[in-house]
């Protein structure tokens, strides 16, 4: 069986498990360290604590370390049904009538009143950053914020998509003009029913690193990484698809950022919009991986894009490693075109990313 902690939370341009695991299980050996510096939703660093080996994960991302350190440092099934009780038995619905008021429009049509008030608390009370098990109930929480409420009742929102949280201007006319009112969930009870499903997989025991930063300053933490790298299996941002501080605002909001979304107060690097500007910031990557890489060290990478030829992503993606400082061997590469499904997912108003390139690189020094 899949193990249930793959799917707490979607990810936009998020890469299937087989991706990783296959990978994983080619090119390392138990106990191994195996690097994601963009790690997304985690999925790199959780396969890898199921096989064995040691991952280290780097994200800019509120909601990407969340996640990910969620599933890698997961806690007992027992301490998350404890707490939730905690929390559940101290709140008080009266006292959050005053907040639930003062928040913008968009709220109100996107969540029931009392779901709206209960999300407020928990979004107030999870210390998530410095406890564990706060850490898998806001990950957890993250996955039901919103969704495909017509199709599961395990979203809290009005009808949203479950990768990207639209934008409330958006958000509000598409409700209004479908008459769709939000459903009335209680978080609480939500919240209880999705960890003891995600808990019918038990967590896996291992010891992994999680960095809440900007991958390029990996190369400054080097000693303190858990030993050489054997193995990066990453996916960069594509170029000019998403921009994922405003494309996540609402589960950022949860993790207690503003309510509407923002740029650039993530993270100030915003160069994937344009082709010279992505291709230094791959070269930036390059030069970390060159940095913490272990001799004989394998890179895999996928990475996908509009408006490029996929000839021309793969001949410059290979010729940027040479910003590693290193000697590099492009060892294979193939590419897909993604199913309309997957394209349909994407930003609306955006064509998508229709093609991605997976290439893997060996360091040969
Ligand atoms: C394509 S996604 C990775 C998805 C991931 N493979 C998954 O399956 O969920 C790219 C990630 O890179 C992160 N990111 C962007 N710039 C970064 C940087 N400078 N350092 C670290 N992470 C960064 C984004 O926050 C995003 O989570």
């Amino acid at each position: 069986m899949r193990h249930r902690f793959h799917a707490i939370c979607p990810y936009f341009a998020m890469f299937p498990e087989s991706f990783a695991e296959q990978w994983i299980g080619e090119l390392t050996r138990k106990g191994d360290v195996v690097l994601d510096p963009f790690s997304g939703r985690g999925t790199t660093a959780f396969q890898a604590v199921l096989m064995g080996r040691k991952p280290v994960a780097c994200d800019v991302n509120d909601v990407a370390y969340c996640i990910t350190k969620a599933k890698v440092q997961a806690p007992s099934l027992t301490s998350v049904l404890r707490r939730l009780t905690v929390l559940e038995s101290g709140y008080k619905k009266g006292e959050w009538l005053r907040r639930a008021r003062s928040m913008p429009e968009f709220f109100h049509v996107a969540y029931h009143n009392d779901t709206l008030r209960q999300t407020l608390y928990l979004r107030d009370a999870l210390d998530w950053r410095k406890n564990r098990t706060d850490c898998m109930l806001a990950a957890i929480a993250l996955g039901a914020l919103h969704g495909e409420t017509n199709k599961s009742p395990s979203y809290l929102s009005n009808q949203m998509p479950r990768t990207i949280s639209t934008k409330p201007a958006y958000s509000v006319k598409f409700w209004r003009d479908r008459n769709l009112l939000p459903p009335e969930r209680d978080a609480f009870a939500l919240l209880r029913t999705q960890a003891r499903y995600r808990y019918e997989s038990p967590p896996p025991e291992g010891e992994a690193t999680v960095i809440h930063g900007d991958m390029r300053h990996l190369s400054w933490e080097k000693d303190t990484l858990p030993g050489p790298i054997r193995l990066a299996v990453t996916s960069p941002p594509y170029l000019d698809v998403t921009n994922f501080e405003e494309d996540q605002w609402l589960r950022l909001w949860f993790l207690g950022g503003p309510p509407n979304p923002t740029r650039h107060r993530v993270s100030r690097d915003d160069r994937y919009e344009t082709q010279v500007s992505y291709w230094s910031f791959i070269a930036d990557m390059w030069r970390m991986l060159g940095a913490v890489m272990a001799k004989k060290g394998h890179v895999v990478i996928r990475l996908g894009g509009r408006g490029q030829e996929i000839d021309s992503m793969q001949k410059k993606l290979a010729s940027t490693c040479s910003f590693s400082g290193r000697r590099v061997e492009l060892v294979s590469h193939s590419y897909s075109e993604l199913k309309k499904r997957q394209t349909d997912s994407f930003q609306p108003g955006t064509k998508g990313c229709l093609v991605e390139l997976d290439c893997h690189f060996q360091f040969i020094s």
